[in-house]
This record gives structure tokens, C-alpha cells and sequence, in this order.
């Protein structure tokens, strides 16, 4: 069975077939992947956040705006719907293992939330200026990323490895 097939069950227990060793290199390839290109998202908005009040480049800021929540969707359906369920067919998965997924999940559910307000919020900034308020919409953004900056980084020291350790076992 591939790993893109699983479908996610109620209690988010999935009873797989163990992966093969190259389904997970193949997972965690694509897991750096969404990260490196988030961790890149992130640094254009602290230049933006940088450069508030004033905005040299509207336009650049508009397309920022629109990559938001697509971006970090595409990463976390990916993680929800083939990450997951693989790590909860490893021989790790015990409490704490759950309740990290389910922590990672509500922080995905919060930070597209958050994504679709920060994305507003700049948009209003450059169509609107006179209703907006540079101060809030830095805030706002400063917010968003070192949210985002700390759910990778936690994902890259505790979830990386935990793939590592279980494709080691692999066969
Ligand atoms: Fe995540």
C-alpha cells in the first residue's frame, strides 16, 4: 500500500502495513522540503515586518499576501494526511507521541487561521492605508512567523528524527 493512500481514521490511529524505508526517506524529503520553503516564507514577512510603515515594493507585498495560506495548507494537508498516519504505525507511537500529533494538528488549524488574518491584513495595508495600521499589521506579522519559525523548528528537532530512527529499522 502506498503511504498517499491512507485514509486518516476517527481516532487518528491508523492501521497500516508498516512503511518501507523509502516511503519514509521519501516522507521526511518531502516534510524539509515544505519546511525550507516556509522558513523562506517567513523571512520575506519579517522583511516586510522590517520595513513597516513604509513598503517599497506594494506589489511584492500583495503576492506575499496570496502564497500565505496556500503555502502552509499544501504543507499541512500533507503532514495530516501522509506524516501522521505514518508515524502512528511506527512501533514509537505511545501517549506522548499522540498527543504531540494532536498538538502539531491544532497547531496547523491555528496557524491557517492566523494566516488568513495576517494575509487580509496586508492586503487592507496596501488597498487601503487609511483604515490600516502599520503597527498591528508588524505585530501581527511578527507574530505569525515566529509561531510558524517555532512549530518547524520543533517538527525538525523532535519529528526528523523520530523518521530517522524508524527507517533505520526498516528493513
Ligand atoms: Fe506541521
Amino acid at each position: 500500500m502506498k503511504i498517499e493512500q491512507v485514509i486518516m481514521s476517527e481516532d487518528n490511529v491508523i492501521p497500516l502495513p508498516h512503511a518501507a524505508g523509502k516511503d519514509i526517506e521519501s516522507v521526511c524529503s518531502k516534510l524539509l522540503v515544505h519546511h525550507d520553503e516556509q522558513i523562506v516564507l517567513c523571512d520575506r514577512l519579517e522583511e516586510v515586518a522590517d520595513e513597516l510603515p513604509a513598503l517599497s515594493d506594494t506589489q511584492m507585498c500583495l503576492s506575499l499576501a496570496r502564497q500565505i495560506h496556500p503555502m502552509i495548507r499544501a504543507a499541512h494537508e500533507y503532514e495530516e494526511k501522509t506524516l501522521f498516519p505514518l508515524l502512528m504505525t511506527t512501533d514509537n507511537v505511545d501517549d506522548t507521541l499522540k498527543s504531540t500529533v494532536e498538538r502539531l494538528r491544532y497547531e496547523h488549524w491555528e496557524d491557517e487561521s492566523f494566516a488568513d488574518e495576517v494575509a487580509d491584513a496586508m492586503i487592507r495595508f496596501v488597498t487601503d492605508r487609511a483604515s490600516s495600521n502599520a503597527e498591528t499589521l508588524a505585530y501581527m506579522l511578527r507574530g505569525f512567523f515566529e509561531g510558524l519559525r517555532r512549530h518547524i523548528a520543533f517538527e525538525r528537532e523532535h519529528i526528523v528524527p523520530l523518521l530517522c530512527k524508524v527507517r533505520k529499522a526498516c528493513p
